[in-house]
């Protein structure tokens, strides 16, 4: 019963992603990118890693009570994706922002080294790969008043810095 639920909830969620391709908010060349999970991000970006998991979108699933957490249309805004094998991510990690990261993380592309060398070519790679950096177009996917009755007003300036809030380093 309960497996048939998940299969029930992995199918709704990937129906929807696919039926808008929502989040992405692009068309079907994107597709293909696979989500992985905040952890594979983690490896490599530990201070972002920290600082989102002190904030509510690394919770956003718990909002849910145990119905709702069953429901498309309220675990849409408080997930990610579904991985390749169908497992739901729960919450808003990385790459509901970032963008599904089965091929920009491959330190071909995202190798601090090579990236350092030639960061102009790595971060147009990294976008080809499917990488996103985030516009207000991105968040007000789910920063909006439809089917969120719980919205609240959502001003992009104010909000941007405390998705991820590290210490600047050298002016960055
Ligand atoms: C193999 C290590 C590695 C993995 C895994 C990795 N990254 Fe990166 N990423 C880097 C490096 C190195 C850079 C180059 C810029 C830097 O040093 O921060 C980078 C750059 C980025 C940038 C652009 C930064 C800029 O300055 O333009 C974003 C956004 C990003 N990564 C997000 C992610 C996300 C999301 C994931 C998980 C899906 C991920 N990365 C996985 C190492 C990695
Ligand atoms: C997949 C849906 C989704 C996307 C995309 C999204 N958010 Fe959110 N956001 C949420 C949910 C759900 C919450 C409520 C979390 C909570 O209250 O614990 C939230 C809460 C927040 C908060 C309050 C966090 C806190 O710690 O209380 C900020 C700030 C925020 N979002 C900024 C952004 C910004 C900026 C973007 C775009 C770059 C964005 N969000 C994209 C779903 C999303
Ligand atoms: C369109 C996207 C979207 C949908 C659909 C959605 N939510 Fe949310 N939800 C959000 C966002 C964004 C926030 C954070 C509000 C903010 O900080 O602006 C949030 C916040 C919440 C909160 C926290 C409220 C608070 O005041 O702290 C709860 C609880 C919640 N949602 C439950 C639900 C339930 C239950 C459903 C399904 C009936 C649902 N949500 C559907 C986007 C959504
Ligand atoms: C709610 C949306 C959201 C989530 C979740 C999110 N980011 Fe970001 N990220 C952003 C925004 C917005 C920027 C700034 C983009 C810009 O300046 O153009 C950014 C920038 C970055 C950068 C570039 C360096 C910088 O500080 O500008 C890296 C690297 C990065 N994010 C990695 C991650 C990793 C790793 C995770 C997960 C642990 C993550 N992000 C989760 C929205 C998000």
């Amino acid at each position: 019963m309960r497996k048939l639920t998940v299969i029930l909830l992995a199918l709704a969620a990937a129906s929807f992603l696919l039926a808008g391709t929502v989040f992405s908010g692009e068309t079907a060349k994107k597709a293909k990118h696979e989500y992985v999970g905040a952890k594979k991000c983690k490896t490599c970006h530990k201070d972002k890693h920290a600082a989102w998991s002190e904030t509510g979108h690394a919770k956003a699933f718990s909002l849910l009570s145990e119905e709702e957490q069953k429901k498309p249309e309220c675990v849409k805004c408080h997930s990610t994706g579904t991985k390749a094998d169908g497992t739901l991510i729960e919450n808003v990690e990385c790459e509901a922002c970032h963008g599904p990261g089965s091929d920009y993380k491959s330190p071909k592309i995202m190798s601090k080294k090579k990236w350092k060398a030639d960061p102009e070519t790595h971060k147009k790679m990294a976008l080809e790969a499917g990488l996103v950096m985030p516009t207000e177009e991105v968040c007000v996917k789910c920063h909006t008043k439809e089917g969120n009755a719980n919205f609240k007003e959502f001003k992009f300036a104010e909000r941007k810095d405390k998705v991820h809030p590290v210490k600047a380093k050298e002016g960055k």
